[in-house]
């Protein structure tokens, strides 16, 4: 995969767009610090009120800490297959990442995602009992709960029929702008997106004999 000159900025939303195995979850996991690019010639992240930090030279020098403090502090992430630990409570998988953040528990973000996403019935269940298209509102309140700076989110209504998908895409939407969340979407599919204002990348793909080439357009 080749990217030339992405930016983003915060308060952005945006839409990867492109056909299954384009690579829109590789490049995910690259804004995610999850995985490293083979090569980059310039990737920095930018703080308000501070200088850049250069992820490319923390992947050439093997800073995964760093990396993972980055993620931990500045991104929530819907991944596709929801990534809900399978051992906590639909709640405590909510809460997780504030409690790794030490931030109090009980805050009104967590009430409205609840509510917001109706989850108050599944609270005491295991992920395991809920069915996909609950998963993924339990993924979403988890990736918001924290009010990260940055949400990434990887098809993250593919499983809800087209109803519920549009009004959960909706929540979604008008949560990161209430928190002026930078939003990074990917997905199959512009038709679903297309009314919610989201500024999109399409991931155009070739194919040779023994290389696929993706690039953003
Ligand atoms: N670390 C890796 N090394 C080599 N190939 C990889 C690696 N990670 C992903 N790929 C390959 O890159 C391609 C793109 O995978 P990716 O999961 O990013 O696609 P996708 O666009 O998200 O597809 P889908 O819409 O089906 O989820 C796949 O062929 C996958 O096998
Ligand atoms: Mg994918």
């Amino acid at each position: 995969m080749v990217i030339h000159n992405l930016r983003i900025h915060q308060g952005d939303k945006i839409a990867f767009i492109g056909e299954s195995g384009c690579g829109k979850s590789t490049l995910l996991d690259m804004l995610a610090f999850i995985a490293q690019p083979s090569y980059s010639e310039i990737f920095n992240f930018y703080l308000q009120h501070q200088s850049s930090i250069n992820i490319a030279v923390e992947w050439q020098r093997k800073h995964l800490d760093p990396l993972s403090q980055l993620r931990k502090r500045y991104i929530g992430y819907v991944m596709q297959t929801g990534g809900l630990l399978p051992y906590l409570t639909v709640k405590e998988n909510i809460l997780l990442s504030r409690e790794i953040l030490d931030l109090p528990l009980e805050d009104e973000i967590v009430f409205q995602l609840i509510n917001d996403l109706k989850l108050e019935r599944h609270l005491k269940k295991s992920p395991a009992v809920l069915s996909i298209g609950e998963r993924q509102r339990v993924a979403i309140a988890r990736a918001l709960s924290h009010k990260p700076k940055i949400v990434i989110a990887d098809e993250p209504t593919a499983s809800l029929d087209p109803y519920s998908a549009k009004v959960v895409m909706e929540l979604f939407i008008n949560l990161a702008e209430q928190f002026n969340i930078t939003l990074i979407i990917a997905s199959h599919d512009w038709q679903p997106l297309k009314s919610f204002g989201l500024h999109r990348y399409y991931l155009h793909t070739s194919y040779s004999e023994n290389l696929t080439e993706t690039s953003i357009i």
